[in-house]
């Protein structure tokens, strides 16, 4: 099989091409490369690379050719960033989805669109992990830009009979993740002794789930999902405040670091999903994040500088200091 991988150059996308390849597939990415796109991150993967954008339907009629299925992962990823300025994020996770979709329908491919367990919004603490017909009701820019996302994925297999489905994976953690996000940050951060700006009053909970357990997720449901569909991927549940303890532990930082700031507007406080239903197409998760996932997440961080370190200047100090720069004055 031959798959168009977009956002392959990403955290998760390029887990899956690795995850895809590994397998004996045949894949071609297609990437814009923003600023959280590195073409280093498929170093030594076989594979097929375009640069370019999902809503321009020129390049994605390139990529697409010979392929039989999509994987979307392409999309603006970060809820802070979201709030700073939110345009980009409908340009790329609607737009981008309905050009992909757009394809699907005119050359009879298959697409999985990769979305998120943001769009429930807030579960109440102490209810359970709610299911794929749940409402979506979203707080974020970015949660609303990926349901905006989803919503065409239905439209156009109800009106067009597109085969695509949709995939709602929780907070997903590993090696080359963007360290703009929660666990990254964090943990390059206390490497190199700065501030840990945990928001508001920490006490928010989010299920984190190993990036190959993720991969396998997705991998199930291009296979055996059926159109039409969304499956949840969900993972382990804890408080933001108690992985952050975790993290010093493992970076032997010292707690000084911990610095309790301004909240993020519209902050969730619990992120929580329910996955019979991929369980019910063979996925079995194997990563434990207390038992491993989050030790070795660490030590990768700590072993790979050379990954993180000049991602840290240019843009990404611009960003940082507009995002922490009053919090943690
Ligand atoms: P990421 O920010 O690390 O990577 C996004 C990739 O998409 C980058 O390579 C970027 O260059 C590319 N991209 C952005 N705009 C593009 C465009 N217009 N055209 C082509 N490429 C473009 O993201 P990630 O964390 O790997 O997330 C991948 C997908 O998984 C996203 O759709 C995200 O919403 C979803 N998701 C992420 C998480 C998580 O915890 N990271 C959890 C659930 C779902
Ligand atoms: P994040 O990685 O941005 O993912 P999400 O999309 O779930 O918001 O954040 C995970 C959690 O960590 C979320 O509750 C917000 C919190 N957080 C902080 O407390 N401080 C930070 O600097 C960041 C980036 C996140």
């Amino acid at each position: 099989m031959r798959v168009l991988v977009t956002g392959g150059a990403g955290f998760i996308g390029s887990h899956f091409v690795r995850h895809l390849v590994g397998k004996g597939e045949d894949v071609v990415v297609l990437d814009k490369l923003t600023y959280a796109g590195n073409r280093a991150n498929l170093d030594g993967v076989e594979h097929d690379f375009l640069e370019g954008d999902i809503a321009d339907p020129a390049a994605v009629a390139r990529a697409g050719k010979g392929c039989d299925a999509i994987v979307n992962f392409a999309a603006e990823t970060h809820v802070d960033r979201s709030i700073l300025g939110p345009a980009e994020f409908i340009l790329t996770d609607v737009l981008g989805a309905q050009v992909l979709l757009d394809y699907a329908r005119h050359n009879e491919k298959r697409l999985v669109h990769v979305s998120t367990d943001e769009v429930y919004g807030d579960i109440p603490l102490g209810a359970p992990g709610c299911t794929e017909d749940a409402p979506i009701r979203t707080s974020s820019p970015y949660s609303a830009s990926k349901a905006g996302g989803e919503l065409q994925v239905l439209a156009y297999v109800r009106t067009f009979g597109v085969d695509a489905l949709i995939t709602r994976g929780a907070n997903t953690y590993g090696p080359r993740q963007y360290p703009e996000k929660f666990l990254p940050l964090f943990i390059t951060n206390a490497f190199d002794g700065l501030p840990l700006p945990v928001y508001g009053d920490g006490k928010q909970r989010r299920e984190w789930l190993h990036v190959a357990d993720h991969c396998d997720g997705i991998e199930l449901a291009l296979r055996g999902g059926a159109a039409g569909e969304a499956y949840n991927i969900s993972g382990q549940e804890r408080e933001n405040i108690e992985v952050v303890r975790r993290i010093l532990d493992l970076t032997q930082a010292s707690p000084d670091l911990v610095r309790h700031v301004e909240d993020r507007p519209g902050h969730d406080r619990r992120y929580a999903v329910d996955s019979s239903k991929l369980r019910g197409l063979g996925w079995a998760p194997q990563h434990s994040f207390d038992a491993g996932g989050l030790e070795e997440t660490v030590a990768w961080y700590g072993e790979n500088r050379e990954w993180w370190e000049p991602i840290k200047s240019g843009e990404y100090k611009r960003y940082y200091e507009s995002q922490y720069a009053a919090r943690l004055a």
